[in-house]
């Protein structure tokens, strides 16, 4: 699929908002990542350490600084949980009006518990990538609502009037012509994040439509929805469309696991919702 010129260009708006983000270019360790001035925001480097040492990054060691942090995770990975956490947080200070950056980050943690609870449910390896994933599967969305705030706006209306029935991004379809998902997919590749990463933020409302990392992607759809029935306390299965029950079966995930996700999900998140606060 190619890349729409409007997701393009709204990309290249944001580099100009953003200023972090060239060390995405570099990819010479996160020791050398974090020596950086940019990296040097105390508060970046806490949230980090407080994340790497919490139950729901589930190291099985303490890590007390940076360099034990680039040793247990990983170098490729401490970069990529550095530059998750650090992207959603750059955009804290761009104005928009329509979704407060809490609410943002609320919705963005429980999806990535969700997925680290998945994750261990079915025994995957990769449940720190799940995670990070899960951190930012909507970052599209922030990049919409501050590019194109009216028509972001009246994509939100046309999802909330109930006639339509239409899912955030199909209503963003409608109305712009492509969604956050694409955009925040296209934003990750553009900043060099691993291919991976960007195809589970591109594909997490169609996971079907994945090309390398079906599987990867699929968790994080199903993640998406544990964080939207954990955020309003519903266990109910009616909750879940249809359509996106569809998906569940890529990786195995039945209806009878909604209650026992729903509920680990909400007990991790409640364990780790402050790390995020700065
Ligand atoms: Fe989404
Ligand atoms: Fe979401």
């Amino acid at each position: 699929m190619s890349v729409p010129i409007a997701v393009t260009e709204l990309i290249k708006g944001v580099d100009n908002l953003v200023s972090f983000l060239d060390v995405a270019d570099h990819d010479d360790g996160a020791r050398a990542h974090i020596k950086q001035h940019r990296f040097e925001a105390l508060h970046d480097l806490a949230r980090l350490l407080r994340v790497a040492n919490s139950s729901a990054y589930g190291l099985s060691s303490k890590v007390d600084s940076v360099v034990r942090a680039a040793s247990v995770i990983g170098t490729a990975r401490l970069r990529d949980l550095v530059l998750a956490t650090s992207t959603v947080s750059a955009f804290e200070g761009i104005p928009n009006t329509l979704v407060t950056m809490d609410n943002f980050w609320r919705h963005s943690l429980y999806c990535a518990v969700a997925a680290r609870v998945l994750a261990e449910r079915f025994h995957k390896r990769s449940a720190d990538t799940l995670f990070i994933a899960g951190l930012l599967h909507d970052i599209g969305q922030l990049l919409i609502f501050n590019q194109r705030p009216q028509q972001a706006k009246e994509a939100l209306l046309k999802a909330l009037d109930g006639s339509d029935d239409l899912p955030m991004h199909e209503a963003e379809r409608a109305v712009l012509g492509f969604d956050h998902a694409q955009v925040g997919g296209e934003l990750l590749r553009h900043w060099n994040f691993p291919d991976v990463l960007a195809e589970c933020v591109e594909f997490h409302h169609a996971p079907k439509q994945a090309k390398k990392f079906p599987e990867e992607v699929a968790f994080i759809d199903v993640a998406n929805t544990i964080a939207a029935l954990a955020e309003v306390a519903s266990v109910e299965a009616e909750d879940v469309p249809a359509s996106q029950r569809d998906d569940w079966a890529i990786i195995g995930f039945t209806a009878d696991m909604i209650v026992p996700t729903v509920h680990a999900t909400r007990e991790k998140f409640d364990e780790v919702k402050d790390l995020f606060k700065t």
